[in-house]
């Protein structure tokens, strides 16, 4: 059996409406598992948003073939793409979306909380997670008493509960300044060293260095996949 926790074949998204198609996503194809870091990269509109947002179950393909951890999203019903969403997938994004009447250990604590873990399981994981991220001692600080590179280790954190293996990022850098945002790199190639996948849409140049493989879209295509030394 494969260990690919991703395979997209042919993969397309088409928009179409009255005055244009575009084919956000197209003809796609990749594989990828656990222990890689990859860096997706291209111009504004090639397709990156649109492909993170296929895998995690939040869009629809419009053609192809889409396998995540063994699941069928072509075919998947609602409630099997949100079941992937709570146990394999973990998005992260440009802003960190933290309750801010919340302490960094609830926010964390608070998506395990949603699928029944105790609260006191949930915060004892959390913490683990805050330790993990480097935010140990930060866990009874509210998001308005954390930095802008230490709020976005606290969304990854909550990106990780309960086990999940896949980190999807969307810019996840875009609102800090290099150093953090290097900072934040270096954490998701760790995490990647761990044996997850992470996956990270980015126009910094300095997520190629954190990379394990660099992927290149131009007009929703793959134009260059390549492992980075
Ligand atoms: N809901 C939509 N309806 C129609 N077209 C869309 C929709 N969402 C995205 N697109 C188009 O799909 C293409 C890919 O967009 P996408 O957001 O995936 O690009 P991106 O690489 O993430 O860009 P950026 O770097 O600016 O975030 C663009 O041409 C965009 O205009
Ligand atoms: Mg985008």
């Amino acid at each position: 059996m494969s260990t690919e926790l991703i395979t997209a074949r042919k993969l397309m998204r088409t928009y179409v409406s009255e005055a244009e198609r575009v084919d956000a996503v197209d003809e796609v194809d990749m594989a990828a598992g656990g222990s890689e870091f990859i860096g997706l990269f291209g111009h504004s509109g090639s397709g990156k948003t649109t492909l993170l947002n296929l895998i995690a179950g939040l869009d629809t393909p419009t053609g192809g073939e889409l396998w995540v951890n063994g699941l069928d999203l072509l075919a998947a019903s609602e409630d099997e793409r949100v079941r992937l969403r709570r146990e394999t997938i973990g998005m992260v994004h440009q802003t960190d979306h933290l309750i801010e009447e919340f302490t960094a250990a609830e926010n964390v604590a608070l998506p395990l909380e949603a699928r029944g873990v105790s609260a006191r399981e949930a915060l004892v994981e959390a913490s683990e997670l805050l330790e993990r991220v480097g935010l140990g001692g930060h866990e009874a600080r509210f998001p308005r008493q954390l930095s802008g590179g230490q709020r976005q280790r606290v969304g990854i954190a909550r990106a990780l509960t309960g086990g999940r293996r896949v980190l999807l990022a969307d810019e996840p850098t875009g609102s800090l300044d290099s150093a953090n945002a290097s900072a934040i790199f270096g954490l998701l190639r760790e995490l990647c060293d761990d044996g997850r996948l992470v996956l990270v849409a980015s126009h910094d140049p300095a997520c190629r260095q954190f990379a394990t493989r660099t992927v290149d879209m131009l007009d929703g295509r793959v134009v260059s996949d390549e492992p980075t030394c």
